[in-house]
């Protein structure tokens, strides 16, 4: 039997602390206390940091994003490479000295680093100034921590998995006014070998269907033009749930919602990518012609070693299925170089995939080793250095394919949302791709779709508004 594992709502008990926590900030401050929010890594913790900016509204504070202003700082973290792990040390380690100059200053760590035993224990240690540590399932539980700690509490340090329910009704305060993160799903279940995201996130969960679109709906009314659906792998939405709604017919729900919007999603997992979504992203009018398809790899050896369950041959059927069905989608990737006892043999099968497929864009990454993920076990004789020279190769390659899709896009129209001002008369936008275009114009289009023909390219492209 199905089991709905999908909907809890366990925010009313929070509620309760953003109010309690409201009315003692009025006591501690007279003037109210500010918050700075920091975050790091992809768009999933982007949009958990616009949940913790709506609870911290709902207690009374402002936001700010000058460290020296704030009251409460926190920082959302992200694990997936060591890189990013870094630059969070480096970045706490300041915590000590505003403390010095602002003594009530409240210092707080969460998201996917912070969720790792190993991390938590280390601040325990070495970061004293640290107040609150928490894991990335418990992040609603913000306004308890502060609340425990503004009363006295001893430092907070919550890292538990609860059950995998999901939390309905958590404020939220959007970075943007037209373009918008919507999360659909949570975790992941697919345990590709070099990759952190399983432990930290744990495991796969779909909002439901119900709440997806009235978020949708009030998204699109407040003024929103631009939705991404969010997921690890948002071709597996619904799995588990007995409501038997798919991320294809997930797509054609948002798609009926009345209005003038684009939906784009991320990330999709070559595996799951079905000819139903296929069909739906050609049939469906507000639909982003965008795929985000990571490959990781060209070699089916290091595939099966990266466990990504398909092959280099099946890969290139979707994309070939995909451009069948809507010849001018934008195919994206990611891809890691230097994966444990990848050889140049491999390498160059990555390079012919990409030379074969031409992206619109590639997100690449050298192989960076995860604790406890099964890849970290694996030998890996190949140095940093020559990893790094595949690296250069492989951008070398991807920047020749750029200039060939610049040289064809020339002289090509798309409807964009204007949605930067560049300079005082210089606006840009996106096409379905992702690509970003300067054109001529003023403030008043920021958030509204033009057509834009392409004339010119130096650095982005330049085109003229039809
Ligand atoms: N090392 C390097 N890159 C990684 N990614 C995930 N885990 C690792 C790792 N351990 C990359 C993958 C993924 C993207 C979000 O980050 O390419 O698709
Ligand atoms: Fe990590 Fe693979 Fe899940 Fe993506 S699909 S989050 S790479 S385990």
């Amino acid at each position: 039997m199905l089991s709905d594992i999908c909907y809890k709502p366990v925010f009313a008990e929070q509620e309760v602390y953003m109010r309690r926590t409201a009315k003692l900030l009025t006591e501690i401050y007279d003037i109210p206390p500010k918050a700075c929010v920091i975050t790091f890594g992809c768009q999933q913790n982007v949009s958990d940091s616009e949940h913790l900016k709506g609870m911290l509204c709902g207690m009374g504070y402002i936001l700010t994003s000058d460290e020296s202003q704030a009251d409460f700082i926190i920082f959302n973290t992200c694990a997936v490479r060591e890189h990013a792990q870094d630059r969070v040390y480096g970045n706490i380690g300041k915590i000590k000295q505003l403390k010095k100059d602002n003594p009530k200053l409240i210092a707080a760590v969460c998201g996917c680093m912070a969720q790792q035993q190993s991390v938590a224990d280390k601040i325990k240690k070495s970061y004293p100034y640290i107040d609150i540590v928490f894991g990335t399932q418990v992040f609603h539980r913000l306004p308890e921590f502060i609340y425990k700690r503004l009363k006295g509490s001893k430092r907070i340090f919550e890292l538990s998995l609860e059950n995998g329910d999901i939390v309905e009704g958590v404020p939220v305060k959007r970075d943007g006014s037209f373009k918008g993160w919507l999360p659909i799903m949570y975790g992941c279940d697919n345990f590709c070998t070099y990759c952190i995201v399983p432990y930290v996130r744990g495991r796969e969960r779909s909002r439901e269907p119900e709440e997806i679109i009235a978020e949708a709906r009030a998204m699109v009314e407040a003024g929103y033009k631009d939705i991404t659906l969010l997921g690890q792998n948002v071709n597996s939405y619904g799995k588990g749930c007995s409501h038997g709604v798919t991320f294809a017919k997930l797509l054609r729900m948002i798609n009926d919602i009345e209005g003038n919007f684009v939906i784009r999603f991320m990330t999709s997992h070559p595996k799951d990518c079905t000819a139903e979504l296929l069909d739906t992203i050609k049939e469906c009018n507000k639909v982003s012609r965008h795929l985000h398809l990571p490959v990781q790899s060209g070699s089916d050896r290091i595939l099966k070693l990266m466990n990504r369950k398909y092959d280099r041959k099946s890969y290139l059927e979707l994309i070939e299925a995909a451009r069948q069905r809507i010849p001018d989608i934008s195919i994206t990737s990611d891809i890691i170089v230097g994966f444990p006892g990848e050889t140049y043999e491999d390498f160059k099968q990555t390079l012919s995939l990409v030379k074969e497929v031409k992206y619109s864009s590639l997100f690449t990454f050298i192989y960076s080793p995860r604790e406890n993920s099964p890849a970290a076990a694996m030998a890996d004789p190949v140095s940093r250095q020559e990893k790094g020279r595949w690296f250069d190769e492989l951008l070398q390659l991807q920047d020749e394919i750029a200039s060939e899709n610049v040289k064809q896009n020339i002289g090509k129209t798309y409807r964009v949302l204007c949605d930067s001002v560049e300079s005082e008369d210089v606006i840009s936008g996106h096409t379905n791709g992702t690509a970003s275009i300067e054109f001529k114009g003023g403030n008043e289009l920021l958030g509204q779709f033009v057509n834009v023909k392409i004339t010119g390219y130096t650095n982005t492209y330049k085109g003229v508004i039809i």
